[in-house]
């Protein structure tokens, strides 16, 4: 028999996240879970879908903030449908293929920098593509420009 609401044990041990992470969700307000009337948790199925979305997400390198902006969307009063989810992937289709096209980049800048370890900040196309930062500002960290 499906059980129609879960506990937080019971969304830890399907979702494989800690309750101490669910409980983190919580207090990030990207998930709502109603309590009975003892005050417990009472998670809706469908918040199961909600929690791997999240960590998915997050593995993917998305900020907490950008997660919860993501499921603005998504309702909370009913079980999300197919359309719902889409609209979360086409919400964020250009920033993920952003992240991977950078990643593409630092990997392939990558292949020429191992064996070297100099990290200069004027010819390491890791710290200073095509020294960009040399015409302008000074500057470090510039792993994400193109
Ligand atoms: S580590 Fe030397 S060029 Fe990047």
């Amino acid at each position: 028999m499906v059980q129609p609401e879960l506990s937080i044990g019971d969304v830890a041990a399907r979702t494989g996240l800690s309750i101490s992470q669910i409980r983190f969700y919580e207090d990030k307000g990207l998930i709502a879970p109603p309590r009975d009337a003892g005050g417990r948790r009472r998670f809706p199925r469908a918040e199961l879908r909600r929690l791997s979305f999240i960590r998915i997400a997050q593995r993917l390198g998305l900020s907490l903030r950008r997660i919860k902006v993501a499921l603005a969307g998504v309702p909370v009063d009913r079980a999300p449908t197919p359309a719902d989810w889409t609209l979360v992937a086409e919400d964020l289709h250009a920033e993920l293929t952003e992240r991977i096209e950078v990643m593409t980049r630092l990997r392939d800048r990558l292949e020429g920098c191992i064996g070297c370890g100099c990290l200069s900040m004027k010819v390491c196309p890791l710290y200073n593509p095509d020294d960009a930062v040399g015409a302008g500002r000074p500057g470090a960290g510039l792993v994400e420009r193109p």
